[in-house]
């Protein structure tokens, strides 16, 4: 299997370290390729993914590199980061690390709604067991509006009023059963209306867009943030990678309005390098924002 390659880890470990007799969450556990470093290192970890299969492949992994003594895996989503550390943590932390967005296998996987190619789901629930609408449920059911705001607000799709009202005319002949069947039906529509089609895929925006919607991906963070100063000790890190500006504003407001309250210090923005984007042109777009509570 090939695994996620973590991002920023130069930039992270000289934030951090040294590692020894340090406690990090990693709140967003994926392949582990962060978690690993720092348990190469010397530290303990708390990993915690609402995914269970990326949480088994994880623990799997890092029992075959015998590094199970201090790490620690947990299925829940973020959100639950107060109630995770009282139950299994018990003390304050040193640090705690957001890598938003999908791992590769996720992103590639063709059965769970993510991929333009997938030809059996529209899911796109990043937790498969929670009982909450799927990407499905939403482009087969939401008004024009409903949708219309979606793609706007959350994927700033400049022709969401187009696709919302397409898909809603379109559906009405045959229901979207499977991710590709709506990647395919978008690229018709830029087709048909004579819109340029740049360098990414027509529906990128789009599923971008219902990936949020579907994981409720702003309110968690928003939450997850709140609760994360209280769980670190003073001097610890939030460190939180985003890859697109609307997650990105969020953090950048929660930082400004900490800020003003005194709270937190040592404020730092960092990109990955030009070595780093050409090995893994998937970081292109992270954006590393780092910060400690005074
Ligand atoms: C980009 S991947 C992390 C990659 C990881 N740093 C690595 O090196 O492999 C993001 C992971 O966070 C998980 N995730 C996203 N939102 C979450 C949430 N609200 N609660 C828990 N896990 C979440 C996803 O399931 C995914 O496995």
């Amino acid at each position: 299997m090939i695994y996620h390659s973590p991002v920023l880890v130069n930039e992270i470990n000289q934030i951090l370290a040294p590692f020894v007799s340090k406690t990090i969450i990693d709140a967003t556990l994926g392949n582990g390729g962060h978690t690993i470093n720092f348990l190469n290192q010397g530290a303990t970890v708390f990993g915690i993914d609402k995914d269970q299969t990326n949480l088994s492949i994880t623990t799997n992994r890092i029992r075959k590199l015998n590094l199970e003594k201090n790490f620690t895996g947990i299925l829940s989503d973020f959100t639950d980061l107060s109630l995770v550390s009282k139950k299994l943590i018990n003390r304050p932390v040193d640090a705690i690390l957001f890598d938003l967005g999908l791992s590769i296998n996720q992103q590639k996987s063709t059965n769970r709604g993510f991929s333009f190619q997938d030809d059996l789901s529209l899911d796109m629930r990043l937790n498969q067991n929670q009982n909450t609408p799927t990407a499905k449920d939403i482009i087969n059911s939401y008004s024009v509006q409903e949708l219309f705001s979606i793609f706007s607000v959350l994927g700033q799709e400049v022709h969401s009023l187009l696709i919302a009202q397409s898909i809603v005319k379109q559906r009405q002949l045959k229901q979207f059963h499977t991710a590709k069947s709506l990647a395919d039906f978008i690229v018709s529509i830029f087709k048909q209306n004579n819109l340029s089609i740049g360098k990414i895929h027509p529906a990128t925006k789009i599923f971008l867009a219902l990936k949020i919607a579907v994981n409720d991906e702003l309110n968690n963070l928003t939450s997850a943030l709140n609760q994360s100063l209280s769980l670190i000790k003073q001097s610890g890190w939030i460190l939180v990678i985003t890859f697109h500006s609307t997650e990105d504003r969020l953090v950048k407001n929660f930082i400004k309005s900490s800020k003003s309250q005194t709270i937190i210090t040592n404020i730092l923005k960092i990109k990955p390098n030009f070595k780093e984007i050409k090995q893994n042109p998937l970081s292109r777009s992270a954006l590393l924002r780092a910060f400690q509570k005074v």
